[in-house]
């Protein structure tokens, strides 16, 4: 540590399978260089047929000073910690760790990354918390995302998904949530001024396939789509054709990892350039 309390030699990795592609690095690397922190950021895959437990116990002798933690781990990891904060506990999901004294303590910056890199684009979005929101998808990623929504104060919310149950069990988070059918999402898209995309719908190798189709949406509205390869999914596309307006996935794996990086650190970094590069990294 030097005198502001900083480490010298951050080392941060990242925790899943399979992770070999994963950005994260990339990412978390620029953000040591942009902060001129010294540091690395790992990848450790560890395969499913291997014991968690053992894995685990290797990583606790390790000197990291903070992870992520990926599919297919982010919940299996919850019991190895020592304190768990409110959100992740409420999500049931844990993304990001933080190595502290010899304790481990587990967040989950998904889907307050997400509203950070939602409001960022579109600030306007803040001055109305009543608007109409429509949630597509009730899975992990949905799940976080809508917490955050919660969190933010915003209510007004709907979930249509392909399984009901699915989408009846995660509206019980709050009472003013509805649950439709993605077929009364698609007649009533009018009524929503937030449109987002949770699900993998629509992500490379299946990239023609759409969750819903656009035609009654609203010209005022926007659509987010949490999916970024392609970058401009056929959602997004479509969404553009009709005027409305468009948020790329590939922000909210930014804001998830500057948020991890500010627990780790306790510095922001700046997403100005780092936004367009990884825009251009991915359209390769
Ligand atoms: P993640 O953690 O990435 O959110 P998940 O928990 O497996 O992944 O959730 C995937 C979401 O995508 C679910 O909402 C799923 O709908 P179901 O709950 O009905 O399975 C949705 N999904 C996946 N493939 C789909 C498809 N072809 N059509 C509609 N929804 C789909």
């Amino acid at each position: 540590m030097n005198k502001e309390g900083l480490c010298l030699n951050y080392e941060f990795a990242l925790i899943g399978y399979p992770i070999k592609h994963s950005l994260s690095p990339w990412i978390h690397e620029r953000f040591l260089q942009q902060t001129e922190l010294a540091g690395s950021y790992s990848i450790i895959e560890i395969d499913p047929e291997e014991s968690f437990q053992k894995a685990v116990d290797k990583l606790k002798q390790s000197s990291l000073n903070g992870f992520n933690i990926t599919v297919p781990y982010k919940e299996k990891i919850m019991p190895y910690l020592d304190e768990i904060d409110d959100q992740a506990k409420q999500i049931g999901a844990v993304n990001t760790v933080l190595c502290k004294d010899g304790k481990w303590v587990g967040y989950n910056t998904d889907g307050m990354g997400y509203m950070r890199a939602l409001l960022n684009k579109y600030p306007e979005i803040a001055n109305n918390k009543e608007q109409a929101i429509l949630l597509l998808g009730a899975g992990g990623a949905a799940k976080g995302i809508l917490y955050a929504l919660l969190h933010h104060g915003y209510e007004n919310i709907t979930i249509a998904n392909r399984s009901l149950e699915r989408a009846h069990e995660l509206a019980r988070a709050n009472d003013r949530i509805k649950v439709v059918s993605l077929e009364e999402a698609e007649t009533g898209l009018a009524s929503f001024q937030l449109v987002i995309q949770t699900s993998s719908v629509g992500m490379k190798p299946y990239e023609t396939e759409q969750i819903i189709s656009l035609e009654k949406i609203n010209q005022e509205a926007v659509v987010s789509d949490i999916v970024y390869q392609p970058l401009l999914t056929s959602l997004l596309k479509e969404a553009k054709a009709y005027g409305a307006k468009i948020h790329f996935g590939h922000s909210m794996l930014l804001y998830q990892a500057q948020y991890a990086f500010e627990i780790w650190t306790k510095k922001k970094p700046d997403m100005t350039s780092l936004d367009k590069q990884l825009k251009l990294e991915l359209e390769g």
